[in-house]
């Protein structure tokens, strides 16, 4: 029976790089559907930009652009990033849509009519110098409990207290520095605490599989039991100053991004049935027999197992069948770090030259339907790539077509059905299916590779190459390629939603359709003509993830965002952001070794050029002068604070013996060294300069 499925990735924030723990969520999801579809179901993956909300529009500030120019941009670059990685969506919009707009009106409206949305007048910092009030990370100050200076409003990363915004000591605003006041204003609330969505939420967070195990216990905790009634009512809006929709009838009022953010699934889910003449009504009326899915990191949870069916239930729409979500990504065992040059992002990764499909594998071989979080370990990532998809599976064809093509025209002879390889594909091919539909991956991956063992094996026993030597054994080489090569075929198939290209590739050079499920059962007919056999894939060589961390090295000159890092609290709903990564917090680095220091070759340098980069508000191009050691082309972040021109002729050190980083703009080739306030208190960037009498290239130390 063909099934109709909708599925969607949480929609990423429109201020920042897709990077690599990001792309945990949309390469799991897009497996999922790739296999969906090759099934034959009407699967459609729609997702969007997270647009709106206090980050953005601060950042646009920053930027010198509008909102809606800085969301267009970034739009453009997640586009093309997803896009890198074979990210197939069938729609990829934003929240700052007329769909959405319209979606979410329609849904506040009909809770107002339901009597779940009410008024109340709420104290809230407020910055008197930016005139807008402060969501709780955009506050800092010293730590109730231990004292510790520069924490965000909510928690504190020295003790891990988790406190409100108002027990800060201290308190000062991240945007300007000021110190907040306390102000009243009027927000509106979703009635979560109303019995009607308590007793909806309760039947359904515990309906059969519609959450994972862990997740649904989760909810448990929260809701509390009928007597301990846990669930607060919602504050779905935001004063002026803010970008996003102003809420009807309520001027100066704007909806919360986290209340149009989901509704932003359907707004891109409309869009796309204008498009393919879908009818959006038949997937989300109460009574849809449509699938609705939605694959989200396990910190959006809250969002997506309470406010967002609650919302749905009580506006007259269906509910998600199913919510997935998985865990965070770590890099060789630890938080993703931009000082150890782990946080890497997507346009690096490509920009390096890095095969997009080795990251797909390498998840998908690690990814299982639980909540864990899951590790990229850069020396098993090349071992098992190689491994696998070069020793194991493009082996199969790379060993095989060249005597086909040379020796037979490209014919095939008719494959050999009762090859054990072949009955265990056949045999296994159910199983392996169950485990993708249950997002088993790394279970269906394992039994892949043990059937490619088993078809290696098997070229390993007729040794096409002797064959080839041997005069008289024609026939044998042809089956025996053959038979190769048809097994090539069917792991193409069961790779398919994983190798996405690398499969078209072969699809290719087989001459054959587009491959689908159901033609696993199948075999390529006697005299079927190939094509010449091209490579299909490189290793992968550990310099070049050695070129990668160095390019995701943060320099030090890096300025930092406004919008605060992401957290990673699974146990309630951030204040504003979270993403599926968890990034180190930037404190002082451990103490190191003189020995360790004095590798830092810091030198004396004079600015002999300095020039703006088009393209790139906060750069400044440098000609250095670095005596006896020559000249250097340095790219630093200081065009806030220093005018180019003033900047020629002065002394400054900088870091000599940094690895050169390629950059859009050129190369970089080293750091200057400067001082910054990550509060913000001093605003500007202070770029270090010796006393008179320094000259270019003397060492510093
Ligand atoms: O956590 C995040 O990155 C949010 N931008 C996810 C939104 S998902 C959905 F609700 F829109
Ligand atoms: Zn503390």
């Amino acid at each position: 029976m063909t099934r109709q499925i909708l599925v969607t990735s949480a929609l990423p924030y429109a201020n920042g790089a897709i990077h690599l723990g990001h792309l945990v969520e949309y390469i799991q999801t897009d497996i999922w559907v790739r296999f969906q579809k090759m099934r034959g179901h009407e699967c459609w993956y729609v997702c969007a930009d997270d647009t709106h909300g206090t980050p953005v529009m601060l950042r646009a500030e920053k930027e010198g652009l509008t909102p809606e120019a800085l969301i267009a941009r970034v739009h453009a670059e997640h586009a093309r990033d997803f896009a890198g990685f074979h990210v197939g969506f069938d729609n990829y919009h934003t929240t700052h849509s007329e769909e959405t707009r319209a979606c979410a009106n329609e849904i506040y409206a009909r809770l107002g009519a339901a009597g779940l949305i009410e008024t109340r007048i709420i104290a809230q910092y407020y910055d008197p110098l930016k005139q807008m009030f402060l969501p709780d990370r955009f506050i800092k100050g010293e730590c109730p409990k231990c004292g510790a200076r520069d924490q965000y409003g909510d928690n504190c990363e020295n003790c891990g207290a988790a406190y409100t915004a108002n027990e800060l000591k201290n308190p000062y605003s991240v945007v300007s520095g000021a110190k907040p006041e306390i102000r009243q204003s009027e927000h509106y609330f979703f009635k979560l605490s109303d019995p009607r969505c308590q007793t909806f939420l309760r039947r359904w967070t515990q309906g059969e599989g519609r959450l994972q195990h862990e997740a649904a216990n989760k909810l448990r905790e929260w809701l509390g039991d009928d007597v301990d009634n846990r669930l607060t009512d919602w504050d779905i809006s935001r004063d002026a100053p803010y970008f996003g929709f102003e809420i009807p009838g309520a001027p100066g009022k704007y909806f919360y991004v986290w209340l149009d953010a989901p509704i932003g699934y359907m707004g891109a889910f409309k869009n796309l049935c204008a498009r393919e003449g879908l009818d959006f009504d038949a997937y989300w009326r109460p009574d849809s027999s449509a699938e609705l899915y939605h694959f989200i990191g396990k910190d959006i949870l809250y969002f997506h197992a309470l406010f967002w069916p609650a919302e749905l239930e009580h506006a007259g729409y269906r509910t998600p069948s199913k919510v997935f979500a998985h865990g965070f990504l770590t890099v060789d065992g630890a938080k993703m770090s931009k000082s150890r040059g782990t946080f890497i992002t997507a346009e690096s990764y490509l920009q390096q030259g890095l095969d997009p499909e080795w990251l797909r594998y390498y998840y998908a071989a690690k990814l299982s339907a639980s909540m864990e979080d899951i590790d990229l370990n850069l020396d098993d990532f090349v071992a098992r790539v190689n491994s696998d998809l070069i020793g194991k599976f493009v082996n199969i064809a790379s060993r095989s077509a060249g005597f086909i093509g040379k020796q037979f025209g490209g014919r095939l002879a008719a494959c050999d059905e009762s090859l054990p390889a072949i009955q265990a594909i056949r045999e296994r091919r159910a199983l392996i299916a169950e485990y993708y539909d249950a997002r088993e991956f790394s279970k269906a991956l394992r039994e892949i590779m043990a059937l490619t063992d088993l078809a290696n094996q098997y070229v390993d026993s007729v040794k096409p190459w002797e064959l080839a030597r041997q005069s008289g054994r024609e026939h044998e080489l042809q089956i025996a390629c053959s038979n190769a090569l048809n097994l090539f075929r069917l792991f193409a198939v069961l790779l398919k939603p994983v190798l996405p290209a690398l499969c078209k590739k072969a699809e290719a050079f087989l001459k054959i359709p587009p491959l689908n499920w159901d033609d696993g059962g199948t075999l390529l007919a006697a005299g079927h003509l190939i094509e010449n056999y091209r490579h299909l894939m490189t290793r992968v060589d550990k310099k070049q993830i050695d070129a990668l961390l160095e390019a995701n090295r943060e320099s030090l000159l890096a300025t930092p965002d406004s919008a605060p890092p992401p957290k990673s609290a699974a146990q309630k709903p951030p204040a504003t952001a979270g993403d599926t990564s968890t990034v180190d917090s930037g404190r002082a680095e451990p103490t190191l070794g003189i020995d360790d220091f004095m590798r830092v070759d810091l030198r004396i340098a004079r600015i002999t050029d300095a020039t703006p980069v088009d393209g790139a508000d906060k750069l400044v191009r440098l000609a250095l002068d670095l005596g006896p050691l020559g000249t250097r082309q340095v790219f630093a972040g200081i065009k806030a604070t220093y005018d180019p021109a003033t900047l020629v002729g002065r002394l400054t050190v900088m870091v000599a013996n940094l690895a050169p980083r390629k950059m859009r703009f050129g190369l970089s080739e080293g750091m200057v060294l400067a001082a910054s306030d990550p509060a913000g208190k001093a605003p500007g960037i202070f770029l270090l300069a010796p006393d008179d009498g320094a000259q270019p290239g003397m060492r510093v130390k």
